[in-house]
């Protein structure tokens, strides 16, 4: 068991059989299927967070009144915990993750979950469920911390007074069914994602629910996915649907990889940050930017923009490969993966899966 975990244990005594699992692990799709355990922390004034578990992975019951219901109030993250060729387990900067949980909570309002204890409920629940880390280094256990507001009541003059974090966790594949075919965009100009002194740079669950009709509406358009522009102007590129997104200017060495900068209305990317480090050790230029759909157009027309691709943690790296909007569409080199994606990709899953090098510390061991 996790060394000096704070988490109560109650075993599930009734997980799936190994041969379920094995079914389940050939092909795990992404967030269809979830381990045997999850955990759940409470939070009050009075006590603070307490009462931790790890209990059988099952529905929590909630009374109708509470207030993540209504309004809301709920702050989510997403990371992987991965298979390493030593038979160890690591997760990806799971700090960072835990520092943006932190400041997602207090931009709703919510009470900050310390690192350390964000960091045992990872430990304790991958220990516990380790047979669900997929051995094939394609794939990971994803996990999926969240916090809800249950204060019992509709009054909406303050927020809870009462919280609980639990953390999930779900076998991973491929994000998009599709595996790293690059998708066709729409540059949305009927819907915004966020607006200055909005919620737009923490990640919470009101964030995902405005965009499905902007996705659905993409959908219409026969486009994969919603691209985001400012709430302002509609003219400077933010994010595609729940990724940020690289520009990819000139090719070979000299290239230069341009992400939009974080002006607050964005969601500061765990992948994003580490890509402007990744390609900057392979030699690329890599910049924070301002980008206007006018440029993305001219910049491909004129061939100095030749690839774009959006990161994440669940998708990685999935390369754009044409654009459709309501001034027309047009395609990004020749619609196919690029290679700067690719390789930024590949050297990525590499550090992840543990067959390249990790300089910066970035894989941080579980198990
Ligand atoms: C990610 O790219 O990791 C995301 O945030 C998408 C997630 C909400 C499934």
């Amino acid at each position: 068991m996790a060394a000096s975990s704070a988490l109560r244990i109650e075993r599930n005594p009734s997980p799936r059989s190994d041969e379920e699992r094995a079914r389940i692990l050939t092909a795990p799709g992404f967030g269809t299927h979830f381990t045997d355990h999850m955990v759940l922390i409470d939070w009050t004034p009075e006590d603070g967070w307490h009462d931790g578990r790890v209990v059988p992975y099952g529905p929590i019951s909630l009374d109708p009144a509470t207030m993540a219901l209504h309004y809301g109030q709920e702050i989510f993250e997403g990371l992987k915990a991965y298979q390493q060729p030593d038979g160890s387990i690591a997760s990806f900067r799971p700090d960072a993750n835990a520092r943006r949980f932190a400041r997602s909570a207090q931009r709703l309002a919510m009470a900050e979950l310390p690192t350390e204890l964000f960091l045992d409920s990872l430990r304790t629940l991958v220990d516990i469920d380790r047979a669900w880390v997929p051995d094939d280094p394609s794939m990971s256990l994803y996990l999926r911390p969240f916090m809800i507001a249950t204060e019992v009541g509709l009054g909406v003059n303050k927020g809870s007074s009462r919280y609980t974090y639990l953390l999930i966790a779900s076998p991973a594949g491929s994000y998009f069914s599709s595996g790293v075919k690059p998708v066709k965009v729409w540059l949305s100009t009927e819907y915004t994602r966020a607006a200055p002194g909005g919620t737009g740079e923490a990640k919470c669950a009101g964030n995902y629910a405005a965009s499905f009709v902007a996705q659905a509406h993409a959908t219409a358009q026969g486009c994969d996915q919603v691209v985001w522009l400012d709430a302002v102007e509609h003219r400077w590129v933010e994010e595609m649907g729940g990724m940020n997104l690289y520009f990819v200017y000139g090719s070979g060495p000299g290239a230069r990889i341009v992400t939009p900068a974080l002006t607050g209305t964005l969601l500061p990317g765990v992948t994003r940050d580490s890509l402007m480090t990744l390609a900057t050790e392979l030699g690329y230029v890599a910049e924070e930017g301002k980008i206007s759909t006018d440029e993305w157009r001219e910049g491909v027309a004129s061939g100095a923009i030749t690839e774009v691709f959006a990161c994440g943690t669940a998708a990685v790296i999935t390369p754009v490969g044409s654009v459709d909007s309501a001034e027309g569409g047009f395609t990004i080199g020749d619609g196919n993966p690029g290679p700067v994606s690719m390789q930024l990709r590949e050297h990525l899953l590499g550090i992840q899966s543990g067959t390249e090098a990790d300089p910066h510390g970035w894989m941080h061991r579980l198990l």
